[in-house]
């Protein structure tokens, strides 16, 4: 996809209004709620703090990228706020509170705000893994409904941003030493915020019936999908930057 559908496809996600049936929380066993309205706070928290990168980027100089890229990145940004919306949502319909801040999610603020832009690119694709598997996860055990539908949406919007963010690395132009440097950090970057998922939410899958083998099925999926962007030895010829 270039840039310009990039930016298109934010632009036409952007009119979507929110999700019915959020606030139906009697549709989710009683059980669940505690422990679902907790992880959904701790992962509202992490929806909602991206608008340092959208501003970063109008200064950055950086291969492979135009107007049309800063432009979706804004919108990417907007939209990763419409999850937390809808989270927020969820989460007071569950009977549980917003968080106000939580280590994790410091963790990641701390991880950007410390690194450059494409290590920060970097974490935001480990954040969508994270996300889309987790939101994926609960989804396949909430019975049908306004909640389960809600994170599905959410699901397939961090699916399109892990290819949005993948095809940024892709189109940096590296060569095999960059590429080899890149997929250590990635994978050191991930796998560490997957542990840290599994350890801060093993109650919510615990009682929702998810098994930590599963979980980590799921992570691994889209971890090793995210690092295919970026092969070492890329098939034919590299995809040649855009110029907006
Ligand atoms: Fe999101
Ligand atoms: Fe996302």
């Amino acid at each position: 996809m270039r840039w310009s559908d990039w930016r298109r496809h934010f632009e036409v996600n952007r009119r979507r209004p929110l999700p019915e049936g959020l606030e139906r929380a009697e549709e989710v066993p009683a059980a669940w709620r505690p422990a679902l309205a907790k992880s959904l706070a701790t992962f509202q928290l992490g929806e909602a703090g991206e608008g340092r990168i959208a501003h970063e980027i109008e200064r950055a100089r950086v291969p492979g990228i135009d107007a049309d890229y800063r432009a979706a990145l804004k919108l990417f940004v907007a939209e990763e706020g419409r999850h937390g919306r809808i989270l927020g949502v969820m989460v007071r319909a569950l009977g549980g509170k917003l968080a106000a801040r939580n280590w994790t999610e410091r963790l990641f603020v701390f991880g950007r705000r410390l690194l450059g832009l494409r290590l920060k690119l970097t974490v935001l694709l480990v954040a969508e893994v994270v996300g889309g598997a987790f939101y994926g996860l609960l989804a396949s055990r909430l019975p049908a409904g306004g909640l389960r539908r809600g994170l599905e949406e959410i699901c397939e919007d961090e699916q399109h941003h892990l290819d949005y963010h993948g095809e940024f690395f892709a189109r940096q132009g590296w060569g095999v030493p960059l590429r080899a440097a890149w997929q250590v950090a990635w994978w050191s970057l991930a796998l560490a915020a997957m542990g840290v998922v599994l350890v801060d939410h093993r109650r919510t899958l615990r009682t929702m019936g998810i098994p930590l083998t599963e979980a980590t099925r799921a992570f691994l999926g889209l971890v090793r999908e995210a690092a295919s962007h970026l092969p070492l030895f890329p098939a034919g010829a590299p995809v040649p930057a855009e110029r907006g």
